[in-house]
């Protein structure tokens, strides 16, 4: 079980951990003292850096020959140690006081400033491929296409009714097109451990089952499409594990992109995401968070979202009344599928066309609902 440490714990956990933030590259001349008299809830905590022949050491306790000493309050410390207060001006505004040389505060806040490089940090080297900024992109027709069907109902579902429509455009377009159901009985896909032995291992899982090879295929695939229904606003469970499972395909490094964090890859190559999701409710608005999820997904694994394909009310538009709306989603998508293939890109029109709810009333498409269900339902 993981406990919030103590006060005594976690400054000698913070010390520990400075000392590798020492530049000695930059300063291997650089000889100082710097006693800490720290101190929280009328206790003091005493803990010194001393730096010497290119390398730092922390201690704790009191040093003898300090050159400067930093009283301040734990809180404050802490704040200069996350990069919330920057240590000249804590100092300025007294949030803290210091008996020694400016110079020596000065020195510090660079000295213990070490930028790591991407030797250092294996797999930190993170450059923005041009496939991954749509205006540099250059699709090339892929000669096959992976559909994962992460529909438990596999070729029965109602995702796999639509998406033969969407095979057929892609076929239509030249393009192979290889369909890995999820839930086969055969595919055993456990989910993720959340241990990190992939991390420390580069790359082993702890578990042995059909995820390694299914992500190898991923892995080998220009695009891959996800296609699923939707499962309480979400993807259901063997998808989800199976997208946890590719944690293995990216590096323990921390880099900056777009303004936020992510990881690089183990391997980058050109590659691309598009999705296909059914629901039950007759609305679109119900792939928000879902389609939120797969940018994230996109954005993680360097594998640009080129297409979002949603059919709301699956399993409603094929029933009778709605049977030419069916039609024309049928047509719209196997023309989606062409169109992916051939440009890596799908039309507006044909999206609202996939997703359109075609006018019809929504209190009708309830009772109809309500009734489908009255007439299923076994009663007493
Ligand atoms: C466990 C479960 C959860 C579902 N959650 C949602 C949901 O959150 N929103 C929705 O619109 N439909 C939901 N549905 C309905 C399915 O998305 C819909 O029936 C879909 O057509 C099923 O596709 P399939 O035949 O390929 O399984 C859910 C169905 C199940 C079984």
């Amino acid at each position: 079980m993981i406990e919030i440490s103590s006060t005594q714990e976690n400054l000698n956990g913070l010390f520990r951990f400075w000392n590798n933030l020492y530049d000695g590259k930059r300063f291997p001349a650089f000889e100082a003292v710097y006693q800490f008299v720290l101190e929280e809830k009328g206790e003091t905590y005493y803990f010194y850096l001393s730096i010497s022949k290119g390398k730092a050491k922390c201690g704790e306790g009191k040093h003898q020959l300090p050159s400067m000493t930093i009283y301040s309050p734990v809180a404050v410390w802490l704040d200069v140690a996350s990069g919330k207060l920057n240590g000249i001006w804590g100092w300025l505004t007294r949030k803290y006081r210091i008996k020694g040389s400016l110079y020596h505060l000065k020195m510090l806040n660079k000295a213990f400033g070490r930028k790591f490089t991407d030797e250092e940090i294996p797999g930190a080297e993170d450059k923005i491929q041009d496939f991954e900024i749509p205006g540099k992109r250059v699709w090339s027709k892929p000669d096959k296409v992976l559909i994962i069907n992460g529909s438990p109902r596999k070729r029965n579902g109602f995702t796999y009714f639509y998406l033969q429509s969407l095979i057929k455009g892609i076929e239509q377009a030249g393009t192979e097109v290889e369909v890995i159901n999820l839930y086969d009985r055969g595919l055993e896909i456990r989910p993720c451990r959340g241990c990190f032995t992939c991390w420390r291992t580069r790359g082993e899982c702890v578990i042995k089952d059909d995820a390694k090879e299914l992500i190898e295929k991923v892995g080998a695939a220009y695009l891959t499409i996800y296609a699923f229904p939707l499962f309480v606003d979400s993807i259901p469970a063997k998808l989800k594990a199976l997208l946890d499972r590719m944690f293995i395909t990216i590096s323990p490094a921390f880099v900056p992109y777009q303004g936020l964090t992510r990881h690089p890859l183990c391997d980058t190559k050109e590659q691309y995401t598009a999705f296909f999701s059914v629901s039950g409710f007759p609305e679109v608005e119900h792939f928000g968070p879902v389609a939120e999820t797969f940018k994230g997904i996109a954005r993680n694994s360097h594998k640009p979202l080129i297409a979002t394909i949603l059919r709301p009310g699956g399993q409603s538009f094929t029933a009778p009344a709605y049977r030419s709306y069916l039609n024309e989603i049928l047509l719209s998508l196997e023309q989606a599928g062409q169109e992916l293939a051939e440009r890596g890109k799908i039309s507006q029109k044909l999206l609202k066309s996939i997703s359109s709810d075609y006018g019809v009333s929504k209190e009708l498409w309830r009772t109809y609902a309500n009734l489908h269900w009255a007439l299923a339902t076994k009663r007493d």
